[in-house]
């Protein structure tokens, strides 16, 4: 019986630590030894988002401000689930707002699901990093 109950405990452990890695890293603040809060959500986790982004920005801009080729709508801050909606379109050759479907196809064809979760999640962020 005894076992059981560590076991369980453990296992919720594991599972609520999982979680807060995902959304902030915890760790020590060496000054005075608190645990805090070191990273936001915006700044390191998201690293495989700003990444991908670095492809993009030449068109649509350092924040997402510009219309890519005049085209495009800016996307800075578009909410996330637009844009992998968007994103899955273009690779799948269903989407052409303004005729530029297939050069944006070009853009998707390389990026995984997650790709697309986490660059969609980047720029749903543009639009509050630092002005
Ligand atoms: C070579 C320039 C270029 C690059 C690089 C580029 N795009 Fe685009 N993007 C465009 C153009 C042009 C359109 C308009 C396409 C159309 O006609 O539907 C567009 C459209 C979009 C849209 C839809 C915007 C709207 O108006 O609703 C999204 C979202 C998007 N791009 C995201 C991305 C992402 C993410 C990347 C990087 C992986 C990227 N783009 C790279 C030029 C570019």
């Amino acid at each position: 019986m005894k076992n059981i109950y560590k076991y369980m405990l453990v296992t919720i452990l594991v599972a609520s630590g999982c979680q807060n890695t995902k959304t902030y890293k915890r760790g020590i603040n060496s000054s005075n030894g608190e645990n805090t809060i070191v990273n936001s959500p915006n700044s390191s986790i998201n690293k495989n988002g700003k990444e991908i982004w670095q492809r993009c920005k030449a068109c649509h801009g350092e924040k997402g401000e510009k219309k890519a080729l005049d085209k495009s709508a800016p996307i800075a801050g578009q909410d996330r689930e637009t844009t992998i909606y968007q994103l899955k379109e273009y690779k799948n050759g269903n989407l052409n707002l303004y005729g530029f479907g297939q050069l944006m196809k070009g853009q998707a064809s390389s990026l995984s699901d997650k790709d697309i979760e986490d660059v969609a999640k980047y720029i749903e962020e543009l639009a509050t990093l630092g002005g």
